[in-house]
């Protein structure tokens, strides 16, 4: 198959950041995208409806002309998120969900929950009135190993959550291991993961290959072979659990490029592209459709897109790097060959 035409895709987990960032980042998502589930984790957070709106706009303005692009937002879960809070996202128009993230796993995650009992009577409020739950789902323990924190999350906190609000939409974010395919393949009620295109391209070798690969750097971490197969049967299987979520997380240059760089893959400028290669080279192209446009909108209760995309088998070359503001970033692919490109 050399062109392929899917309803337009959506990403149910993005970073767009803030500021001059969004001129860059916000037209590389909008191009082939129509809604993106937008994290919170701004500094300071995302952390009420008025918040939101105005974030909301900003992004908005960031638009290219003429993009019908469509922000969702989401609220960042804290210890001191109201009842109210949730009653009145869930009334907005434009809050979709709200992100938990423990405190201290990943960037900007310092307002995050240390302890999720605490915030127990705020999830009760989110499963009555419908609103997703989307979860970070590690632990951050320092004598957990890195690469165990999200089995170690399923283990301790995923099936309690599962059995104390059975009625709670809830979408494992960024999902890496077998494990988290495992939970969410058999857990009873509406559960769904996200999956990244860098979890379903690499695995773990991919930080190491001849020297320290910081760009692919990201939380949580890529694993082991058998984890990333497990993500791509899953991914291409059709199960309408799973769904895009590329966590395109950018940051600048100097800032990966560091003694302590920071988490985040910019896989943004070619996102849709890179799953149309994975789902090739599994067979399964013909199931792309389900996971990138209809079984997201699904589980959010959200119509799919009324248009569509189509791509072509006409490989171009990845920037090196890409300039935002005065700033750098590199992209997923910097400088290496991109098999599939849009077309209309
Ligand atoms: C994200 C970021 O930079 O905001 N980083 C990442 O590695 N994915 C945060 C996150 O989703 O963990
Ligand atoms: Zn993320």
């Amino acid at each position: 198959m050399n062109r392929i035409r899917i309803r337009r895709p959506d990403d149910w987990h993005l970073h767009l950041r803030d500021g001059a960032m969004l001129n860059t980042v916000v037209p590389a998502t909008a191009r082939n995208f129509g809604r993106a589930i937008v994290m919170p984790n701004l500094k300071p957070p995302v952390r009420t409806v008025a918040d939101a709106a105005a974030y909301r706009e900003r992004i908005l303005a960031a638009c290219p002309a003429g993009s019908d692009f469509e922000p969702l937002m989401t609220l960042y879960l804290t210890e001191t998120t109201s009842v109210d809070d949730i009653r009145q996202a869930a009334e907005s128009e434009f809050v979709h969900a709200v992100k938990y993230y423990p405190a201290g796993a990943t960037t900007n995650s310092d307002s995050g929950v240390r302890e999720l009992e605490r915030v127990y009577p705020v999830i009760e409020a989110m499963e009555k009135h419908g609103l997703p739950l989307l979860m970070h789902g590690e632990v951050t323990d320092s004598d957990i190993d890195v690469f165990d924190r999200e089995a170690v999350f399923i283990e301790r906190h995923l099936e309690k959550l599962r059995s104390t609000f059975p009625g709670l939409k809830m979408v494992l974010e960024h999902a890496t291991t077998s494990d988290a395919i495992d939970f969410v393949q058999s857990a009873p009620g509406p559960i769904a993961a996200t999956i990244t295109v860098h979890h379903l391209m690499f695995n773990r070798n991919a930080l190491f290959e001849g020297g320290l690969r910081p760009h692919h750097y990201c939380l949580p971490l890529i694993k082991r072979e058998r984890h990333r197969q497990a993500l791509v049967v899953a991914a291409t299987s059709g199960n309408e659990r799973y769904f895009l979520g590329t966590d395109s997380a950018p940051h600048p240059k100097h800032a990966k490029e560091s003694d302590c760089g920071c988490a985040g893959v910019y896989s943004a400028p070619a996102a849709i592209e890179l799953y149309a290669e994975v789902f090739e080279a599994a067979g399964a192209l013909d199931r792309l459709e389900a996971f990138a446009s209809l079984n997201g909108p699904a589980f959010y209760g959200l119509a799919p897109n009324e248009d569509t995309i189509e791509l072509e088998r006409t490989p171009w070359q990845m920037e090196r790097e890409l300039t935002a503001d005065d700033d750098t970033i590199v992209p997923l692919r910097a400088g290496s060959e991109i098999v599939w490109r849009r077309v209309d």
